[in-house]
């Protein structure tokens, strides 16, 4: 990149600043603890198959669309929103509250991976309990969830009141590509047991049968989850770029290490499931069962890769998490005048209740359900069902009807400086085809969900 000798590095390393901060604010728990789960609670190929036109077809595009409009207003969500068109100010403030609803049940995962880290120092691997029965003791217990997930929250407090620009992001450039590491580790691991090649036909084998619409609203509600999309925060990033990068470049790249860490996620746990005469569906212990199961095979040296990899699974929960936090508290500075101390504290304490409420309901209050279910899963669907696809439909109407097609063919194009030839087909697919698609799916998941 560095074609002069002198002074354009900085350009390429603020570039590579960016790339980072909105891939970690992707990649996250949503594509190494989620996208499993769901793979496995959806039968597999097929869901993957769908996940990937839903990325290709839908959310490629609304990524390179917030990223313009967040870099044609410099402004985080809500702003940008208003000062473009204020009957809109209504699409940015269902963001900041997807952003609060999925802030009422991540941190408790946080805290899981959290309390992983100790476990697998403290005889995780070695204990006479089955990994499975650890795993769901841990997370009914009333106390030690709490505890580890206002922790999390507390390291997201701290790092959002300071601005998130510190030590998180130098921790993030290193401990990203550890997980990407260890998680090839894991796969090679995986695929070598004796018996994972079923694992692999479940993973690549797809079985369209069990396709429903309520797989296929799954499907899109993961791919818009898991690329922080539909809610404003690639606005948020889109504000800080500089107007000299190629924001369809930038939305690729992010697009690429998000999909390739999911599917890594996948390889590094299925064969490992079959070969170990596990059950695919077994939900959100996914993660914090099977691969400890790997780990223990391997004798002394597994605890320390477990211990590594609840880190990095940790710092990577940590730097998606501070981003929604970002969200939250962007909102309440720039439009309500709060300070941003104050309002990370006020967002923090909501979001510690909300939380606990998740984690309890995991136990002590499981019995207590909103419209039909624990307020964990409340939260969750709610946002991944529902609130993350509206939220990028409502985007797209937007860029597409209410801003000027110039005014974004200047953006994806710089100016003119670059060519961008696929222009039209990304501004059709915006404007006509993606609402059109995410209403239809919508319809077709709620349908099958009421049956
Ligand atoms: N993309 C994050 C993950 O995969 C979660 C997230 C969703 C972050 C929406 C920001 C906005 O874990």
């Amino acid at each position: 990149m560095d074609k002069s000798g002198n002074g354009k590095r900085e350009n390429w390393g603020s570039r590579f600043g960016f790339i980072m901060a909105a891939a970690g604010s992707a990649v996250g728990l949503g594509n190494i603890w989620r996208f499993p789960y769901m793979t496995g609670e959806n039968g597999g190929g097929a869901f993957i198959v769908l996940y990937l036109v839903c990325v290709l077809v839908i959310c490629l595009s609304v990524m390179i669309a917030e990223f313009a409009v967040g870099r044609r207003t410099s402004l985080a969500a809500v702003g940008a929103y208003k000062t473009i068109d204020n009957r809109w100010t209504f699409a940015g403030v269902l963001g900041v509250i997807s952003a609060f609803f999925i802030m009422g049940f991540y941190p408790v995962v946080g805290g899981w991976a959290f309390a992983y880290i100790v476990k697998s120092f403290s005889g995780l691997l070695s204990s006479a309990v089955p990994i499975g029965d650890v795993f769901g003791a841990f997370i009914s217990n009333p106390i030690q969830p709490i505890f580890w997930m206002i922790i999390f929250l507390a390291v997201n407090v701290i790092i959002v009141a300071k601005g998130i620009s510190g030590g998180i992001e130098k921790a993030g450039k290193i401990l990203m590509p550890t997980l990407f590491v260890l998680l090839i580790l894991i796969s090679i691991r995986s695929i070598t047991l004796p018996g994972a090649g079923a694992g692999l036909e479940f993973l690549f084998k797809p079985k369209f049968d069990v396709v429903n619409g309520q797989t296929v609203l799954a499907a899109l509600g993961q791919a818009f989850f898991s690329l922080s999309l539909g809610m404003g925060c690639m606005i948020t990033y889109g504000s800080y770029l500089d107007k000299k990068e190629d924001l369809t470049k930038s939305a690729l790249l992010v697009t690429m290490m998000d999909t390739g860490v999911a599917i890594l996620a996948g390889v590094a746990i299925f064969p490992a499931l079959f070969a170990f005469g596990m059950e695919p569906a077994v939900g959100p212990g996914l993660v914090f069962v099977v691969v400890p199961s790997i780990f223990a095979e391997m004798g002394g040296i597994g605890a320390v890769f477990s211990v590594l990899f609840f880190i990095a699974l940790m710092v990577a929960a940590l730097t998606s998490s501070v981003s929604l936090l970002e969200v939250v508290v962007a909102y309440l500075i720039d439009q309500k005048n709060m300070e941003r101390k104050k309002a990370v504290i006020v967002t923090g304490a909501i979001m510690t209740f909300t939380s606990i409420l998740s984690s309890l309901s995991m136990g002590l209050m499981s019995g207590v359900k909103l419209f039909g279910v624990g307020f964990f899963d409340f939260f969750d669907i709610l946002t991944d069902k529902i609130f993350l696809a509206i939220g990028g439909m409502l985007l797209a109407i937007f860029v597409g009807w209410f801003m000027k097609k110039e005014d974004l063919k200047d953006e994806l194009t710089n100016g003119g400086t670059i060519k961008f030839g696929l222009f039209e087909i990304w501004y059709n697919l915006i404007k006509y085809v993606i609402p059109v698609a995410i209403a239809i799916v919508a319809i077709m998941g709620i349908r099958s969900i009421e049956q």
